[in-house]
């Protein structure tokens, strides 16, 4: 018989449909048994003695209340076969939650950032738990360049002894593709910052309200993570400096609309910075950076030649420079940084990773 695992899926919005779609046509040597399917916050697709969920058909079969996240753990730590819990969602209570999955046995792959970026005292209780006798194990590949290996390659460098030394990179989809339209190296491109931020919103590339990418607190919060992973001990992501986008007059406005309204007003400054840039020949990006030896972590606009690799960085792609001892000429890994597609396969390898260490 195929060895096997059951899987407990939360959230399928975006990336949790694709991975469910992922997971339906997996061709695995391991069975992976849904036994749990949230389809949303309110409802939830399971049966008490973990009979598997018809992923053709869930979305139309009959469901009962969530569980509590409390009896969830029981009810998965119950079960004869070991369990890894999806958590697809953004909700900081359940990534609060997950040392105690952890300490039950089970093992979770998330997109999640919430869990390893918010209090350093989360993170510590999250890797403290999985390293006792029969904790869970944690893969979370997806909270940084969504299906990019980073986490990955960056995690196995520092375990075998590498020394990070530098780490530098545009994290946000959203804000690559505004600087990549916005600062160019075309003398005659002339593009308004207000503009291209009502393009984005438009394309659906922001959140519906672009103040929260423009903030930049997403980029700290991957930043977060990539300097815990190199060994540097960040209180929070709010502990260092981040310079948000958003012109100070325009913070407390109620509406969206009314922002992108008045957001030409503040195309000075800004252009300013561009334009001397460009005289330097150099063009404007929104980086995050962990500088290990100096023990700082930024995220704000920086300047680089037009012969950088972010200066010829297209679309919304992500990319990330990794510079060790083992690397002094650094690792670039650059490609799409978001959606739900490459998300989810993120998420699902993450799974699969752990299947193959837990399944009997
Ligand atoms: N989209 C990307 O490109 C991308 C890339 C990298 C990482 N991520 C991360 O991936 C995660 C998922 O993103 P998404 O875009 O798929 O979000 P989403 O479309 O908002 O989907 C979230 C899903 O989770 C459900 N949900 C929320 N709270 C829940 C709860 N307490 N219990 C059960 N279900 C709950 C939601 O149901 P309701 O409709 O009832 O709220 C919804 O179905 C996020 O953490 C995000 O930051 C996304
Ligand atoms: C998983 O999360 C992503 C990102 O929030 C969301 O778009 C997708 O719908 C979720 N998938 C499921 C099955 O919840
Ligand atoms: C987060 O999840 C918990 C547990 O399922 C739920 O009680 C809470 O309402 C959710 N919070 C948000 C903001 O969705
Ligand atoms: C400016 O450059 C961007 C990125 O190359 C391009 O998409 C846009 O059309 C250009 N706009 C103008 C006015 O040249």
């Amino acid at each position: 018989m195929a060895k096997s695992v059951n899987v407990a899926i939360i959230g399928s919005g975006v990336v949790g449909s694709a991975f469910i779609n992922q997971l339906k046509n997996l061709k695995s040597p391991i069975d992976f048994k849904v036994v749990y399917l949230a389809r949303s916050s309110k409802e939830a697709v399971f049966s008490k003695d973990y009979s598997p969920v018809d992923l053709s058909t869930y979305k139309s079969a009959t469901s009962n209340p969530v569980l509590p996240l409390a009896e969830l753990a029981d009810y998965l730590s119950a079960a004869a076969r070991p369990t890894i819990l999806i958590d697809n969602t953004s909700n900081e209570s359940i990534a609060n939650f997950y040392p105690t999955f952890i300490k039950s046995g089970i093992s979770i792959a998330t997109p999640n950032k919430k869990a390893f970026s918010s209090d350093i005292t989360t993170w510590n209780d999250i890797f403290s738990s999985s390293a006792q006798p029969h904790g869970g194990l944690v893969y979370h590949e997806a909270t940084v360049g969504a299906g990019l290996p980073i986490i990955g390659p960056l995690t196995d460098l520092v375990l075998t002894g590498d020394k990070v030394d530098k780490i530098e990179g545009i994290f946000s989809g959203t804000l690559s593709y505004i600087f990549n339209e916005f600062s160019t190296t075309d003398a005659s491109n002339n593009t308004k910052f207000s503009d291209v931020v009502k393009v984005a919103k438009s394309l659906g590339y922001t959140e519906p309200d672009p103040r929260d990418d423009l903030n930049g607190l997403d980029v700290a919060r991957k930043v977060t993570i990539l300097a815990r992973i190199s060994g540097l001990k960040v209180e929070s992501p709010t502990s260092f400096p981040v310079e948000s986008l958003i012109p100070k007059p325009l913070e407390s406005i109620q509406s969206a609309e009314e922002f992108l309204q008045k957001l030409p007003d503040f195309d000075a400054d800004i252009q300013k910075l561009k334009d001397d840039a460009f005289a330097d020949n150099k063009v404007l990006r929104f980086v995050g950076s962990v500088d290990i030896k100096t023990n700082q972590v930024k995220v704000g606009i920086g300047k680089y030649g037009f012969d950088h690799p972010f200066a010829s960085l297209k679309g919304s792609d992500n990319v990330v420079s990794i510079k060790t001892e083992r690397y002094p000429n650094p690792l670039v890994i650059q490609g799409a940084g978001a959606g739900a597609e490459v998300t989810a396969h993120g998420v699902l390898a993450d799974a699969i990773k752990v299947a193959q260490r837990i399944a009997n």
